[in-house]
């Protein structure tokens, strides 16, 4: 039978690190130019992922999506902070990670909800769960009060691009990296917006 997932917000401290793994499994390859081990990446957001800045999709008590976001008062990725990098990482590795990872950190913006990564299980894609995680992040900012919802996806990434489109997002503006491809490996960041009507 194919029980169709709940989408909840946040995830049981049992799932911690499926949640960490899930993470990697879709932003390992950006990450690892900040922290290239596997191991100790996974160690990294297993630590530093904060389970109330996200919606979760779960099946049969399996983790099979996360969208996280991130506001004026913390993030989804908030809890990784230099100290943390420097008990997994050591010094160096730490100073490297803080460096790349402040490369990729967007700023929020009054009003605004941000995306702080969106990421379904490789098996689990293209059958409707990033669709209905964004729905519920789009609800949550609309009950919130935020005018709109942000999110940057990277040039090397069209197929995201579409899904956003699809939901609703429009294009705000696109930033070059041109200078920073080899170490980023994409050379621009479009900015997208789902914006809310928020009664006066
Ligand atoms: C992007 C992602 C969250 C979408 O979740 P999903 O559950 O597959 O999305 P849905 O089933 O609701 O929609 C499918 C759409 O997602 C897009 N998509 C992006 N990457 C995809 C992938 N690897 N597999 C399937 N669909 C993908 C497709 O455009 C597809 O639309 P289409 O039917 O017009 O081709 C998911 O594919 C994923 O985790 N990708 C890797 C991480 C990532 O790229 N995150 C976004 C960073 S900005």
């Amino acid at each position: 039978m194919n029980t169709e997932e709940s989408i909840q917000r946040g995830f049981a401290d049992q799932q911690r690190h499926s949640a960490a793994e899930l993470y990697d499994a879709a932003f390992g390859a950006k990450l690892s130019i900040a922290i290239p081990n596997t191991a100790r990446r996974i160690a990294v957001l297993r630590q530093g992922i904060e389970s109330s800045f996200s919606f979760v999709a779960v099946s049969d008590g399996h983790l099979v999506g996360i969208a996280g976001f991130k506001t004026a008062h913390g993030s989804f990725t908030g809890g990784i902070t230099f100290r943390l990098l420097k008990e997994t990482l050591g010094l160096l590795g730490a100073i490297r990670a803080f460096l790349v990872l402040s490369l990729l950190e967007r700023k929020c913006v009054s009003g605004q909800l941000l995306m702080d990564g969106i990421a379904v299980s490789p098996k689990m894609r293209g059958g409707g769960i990033g669709t209905r995680l964004l729905h519920r992040l789009i609800e949550y900012a609309r009950n919130e009060g935020y005018q709109s919802l942000r999110l940057d996806v990277i040039d090397t990434n069209p197929a995201a691009r579409r899904l956003y489109e699809r939901v609703g997002f429009t294009l705000v503006r696109t930033e070059s990296f041109v200078y920073l491809k080899w170490l980023l490996g994409f050379e621009a960041a479009t900015q997208m917006q789902y914006t809310l009507n928020v009664e006066a």
